[in-house]
């Protein structure tokens, strides 16, 4: 019979210490850093990327990787601290309300270890979703050609008119754009402009959206009048000297109409 003794426990500590070590080191790409995290991947970090950074960070998304396996995400460690936690101002496309507590599990689980957690609750895989947040638009109104970003070009402005005929005598209430390629339109701003010149601003579209842009007053189109698109690409370096295309769909929705999601996103699910 083993007696328990101080000296057996600092014996069994050593041991466990030694034990988890090792396991440690077993783990390809986390054995040159001690686990000291007490968020894991699987249980804590997923959620957390999957509702507050997967819009983007999925294969095919405007960021440049997916946040959303474990393989992918660990190796960002450190550049997710100088993103989120450094002094530095977010730039727009980070410009997202996390509480303290989220910062401090990403800091936490960035700066110990990266750990995966139980391997048996890995995450459901994720893919892109590329649809209308607030449902198929009233006036749908796609580019009439594909924009073409050459292999040498890293970003570009394209600027479309499209004539408004089919939403004459219509009152907007809100507005939305449906990348075609969602890795590279970066931003629009959209505007209805007048037969006489005159230009309505109707907002300015970002990736990562969850609802359509509702206008501050419902907007009655006049005949004549176009939707103006100035449409911003930009490649990430994941598609560094790559020909890409996108084909955008600009949406409007009649005044009083819903255009918020129905439903938070299903599980493992993420809204483009
Ligand atoms: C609205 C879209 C969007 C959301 C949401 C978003 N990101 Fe990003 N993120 C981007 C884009 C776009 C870039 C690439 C910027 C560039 O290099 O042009 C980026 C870059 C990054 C980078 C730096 C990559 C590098 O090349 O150094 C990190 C780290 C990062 N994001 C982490 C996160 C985390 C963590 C979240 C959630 C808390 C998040 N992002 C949410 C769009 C988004």
């Amino acid at each position: 019979m083993i007696r328990v003794t101080a000296s057996t426990i600092r014996l069994l500590t050593a041991a466990a210490v030694a034990l988890g070590l090792a396991l440690a080191a077993q783990t390809p790409g986390e054995a040159h850093k001690a686990i000291t995290s007490k968020y894991l991947f699987n249980e804590d970090m997923f959620p957390l990327f999957r509702d507050h950074c997967g819009r983007c960070h999925v294969d095919g998304g405007v960021a440049p990787m997916s946040l959303l396996t474990h393989e992918d995400a660990a190796p960002w460690a450190e550049s997710l601290r100088l993103e989120f936690l450094s002094e530095e101002p977010a730039p727009p496309w980070h410009q997202m309300k996390l509480t303290s507590r989220q910062l401090d599990m990403m800091l936490v689980w960035a700066n110990g270890g990266t750990p995966r957690g139980d391997a048996t609750k890995a995450p459901p895989p994720v893919t892109l979703v590329n649809t209308w947040a607030g449902g198929t638009p009233d006036v749908p109104l796609r580019l009439p050609a594909p924009f073409t970003l050459d292999a040498a070009a890293n970003e570009a402005m394209h600027d479309v008119v499209l004539p408004l005929t089919a939403a004459a005598g219509r009152t907007i209430g809100a507005v939305d754009l449906l990348p075609g390629n969602p890795a590279i339109v970066r931003s629009a701003v959209l505007l209805v402009k007048n037969a006489d010149g005159t230009t309505r601003d109707l907002g300015t579209w970002m990736p990562g959206r969850t609802a359509a842009i509702a206008l501050a007053t419902p907007l009655k189109i006049a005949a004549g009048a176009s939707l103006v698109a100035k449409i911003e690409y930009r490649r990430t370096w994941k598609y560094e000297g790559q020909v890409l295309t996108d084909q955008s769909t600009i949406g409007l929705y009649e005044a009083g109409r819903r255009t918020t999601p129905p439903a938070r996103p299903t599980p493992g699910g993420a809204r483009r």
